[in-house]
C-alpha cells in the first residue's frame, strides 16, 4: 500500500469515527386515546412523549394541557402553548363529529376505540421523518403519508371510504402537514435543548446472578439481574459463546425507587448445560464495554465464599483453642 492510499484510508477511517460519534435520534409521538360510549358519550385522553419519557398530558376531564417534566415547556412561548390548545380542542371537536358521523353511514356499533400516534423522528442528520397513524379496536386502520391517507394494508374494506372522505378536507390536510413536518421537529429540538441535563444523564447498571426457583427434575432456572440503569433501552440475554439462547425470557423493565430502571431476564436449563452460559448486559452508559457475567464464574465465586468462610471458621477455632490453653496455662502457673 503506497503512502498515498495509507493517508486517504487514514482519512477515510477517521471520517468514519467521527461520523459514528453520539448520533442520537429523538422521537415525538402524541398519543390520543378515544373511547366512544355511545353516540353522544367519548372520553379521550392525550399524552405526549420524547422517546420513553412522558412530557405532557391531556385528559377529558379537565380539558388542560399539563407539562409533566420542568422543560416540558421547550422553547415554545405561553402563547404557542395557547394556540397550540386550541388547534387541539377544535380538532378533538371535528374529530368526534367524523367518527359519529361515519358510525352513521357505515351503521356501525358502539362502543368504538381509536387510537391515534402522531409524531416526528428528527435524526442526527436533522432529516426528519413524520408519522400519523390511526387504530381502529386496536387494529390498524388508516395512515397518512406524504400528503395524504391510506388505509392500512390488512383494514377492512370500508376503510377506503374514510381515507376518501378525509383527503377531500384540504385544510385538514394541510394543517396536519404543517403540524407534523415544522412544528413537530421544532418542538423536538426545543424540548431536547430545554432537557439537555436530564436526556444525557446515564446510570451503570449492576448485573448479579442467581439461581431462580427449580423449574423442574434436572433443570435450573438462571436468572440475571440488571439494575440502576438509566436511561431505560437495555439490552440483556443469555448467551452460549457467542450464540443468543432462545430460551431467554425477558421480564418487563420496571422502575426502581430513584429513577433508574430494573430488568430480570431467565433462562431454563437442564442443569449438566448451565456451563458455559453467560449474560451479556448492553447499556449507552457502558461506552461499548458490555457487562458480561458467567454462570461457571459465578459458581467458582460461591465455591470460593464457602472455601473463605471454611478457613475463617478454622482460624477462629485454633485461635480460639490457642488463646484458651494460654489462659489455661496461665491459671495453672498462677495456681
Ligand atoms: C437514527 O436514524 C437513522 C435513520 O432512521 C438510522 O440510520 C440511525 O441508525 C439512527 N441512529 C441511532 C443512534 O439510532
Ligand atoms: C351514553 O352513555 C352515557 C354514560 O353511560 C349515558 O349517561 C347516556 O345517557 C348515553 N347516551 C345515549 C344517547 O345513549
Ligand atoms: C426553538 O428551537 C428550534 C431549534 O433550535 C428553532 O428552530 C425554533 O425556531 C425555536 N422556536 C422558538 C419559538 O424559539
Amino acid at each position: 500500500m503506497g503512502l498515498w492510499q495509507l493517508l486517504l484510508f487514514w482519512g477515510l477511517s477517521q471520517v468514519w469515527a467521527s461520523s459514528e460519534g453520539p448520533a442520537e435520534n429523538f422521537t415525538f409521538r402524541a398519543l390520543q386515546i378515544s373511547s366512544f360510549v355511545n353516540s353522544s358519550w367519548v372520553l379521550t385522553d392525550c399524552s405526549g412523549w420524547l422517546g420513553e419519557l412522558q412530557t405532557h398530558s391531556w385528559c377529558h376531564d379537565s380539558d388542560a394541557l399539563r407539562f409533566l417534566l420542568p422543560w416540558s415547556l421547550g422553547n415554545f412561548s405561553e402563547q404557542q402553548w395557547e394556540d397550540l390548545l386550541q388547534l387541539f380542542q377544535f380538532y378533538l371537536l371535528k374529530f368526534q363529529r367524523l367518527v359519529h358521523g361515519f358510525v352513521r353511514m357505515l351503521r356501525g356499533d358502539y362502543p368504538i376505540e381509536i387510537q391515534v400516534c402522531a409524531g416526528c423522528k428528527v435524526n442526527s442528520g436533522s432529516t426528519t421523518e413524520t408519522f400519523l397513524l390511526a387504530a381502529y379496536q386496536g387494529n390498524d386502520a388508516l395512515s397518512f403519508q406524504g400528503n395524504s391517507w391510506r388505509p392500512a394494508p390488512e383494514a377492512p374494506p370500508w376503510t377506503a371510504l374514510i381515507t376518501n372522505g378525509l383527503n377531500q378536507d384540504e385544510v385538514t390536510t394541510e394543517m396536519a402537514q404543517h403540524l407534523l413536518r415544522e412544528t413537530c421537529p421544532q418542538l423536538v429540538l426545543g424540548l431536547v435543548e430545554a432537557g439537555k441535563a436530564e436526556l444525557e444523564k446515564k446510570e451503570k447498571p449492576v448485573a448479579w446472578l442467581s439461581r431462580g426457583p427449580t423449574p423442574g427434575p434436572d433443570r435450573l432456572l438462571l436468572v440475571c439481574r440488571v439494575s440502576g440503569f438509566y436511561p431505560k433501552p437495555v439490552w440483556v440475554t443469555w448467551l452460549r459463546g457467542e450464540q443468543e439462547q432462545p430460551g431467554s425470557r425477558r421480564g418487563d423493565v420496571l422502575p426502581n425507587a430513584d429513577g433508574t430502571w430494573y430488568l430480570r431476564v431467565t433462562l431454563d436449563v437442564a442443569a449438566g448445560e448451565a456451563a458455559g452460559l453467560s449474560c451479556r448486559v448492553k447499556h449507552s452508559s457502558l461506552g461499548g464495554q458490555d457487562i458480561v457475567l458467567y454462570w461457571e464464574a459465578e459458581h467458582r465465586v460461591s465455591v470460593g465464599w464457602i472455601i473463605s468462610a471454611v478457613v475463617v471458621f478454622l482460624l477462629v477455632l485454633i485461635v480460639g483453642f490457642m488463646t484458651w490453653r494460654k489462659r489455661r496455662r496461665f491459671n495453672e502457673d498462677i495456681l
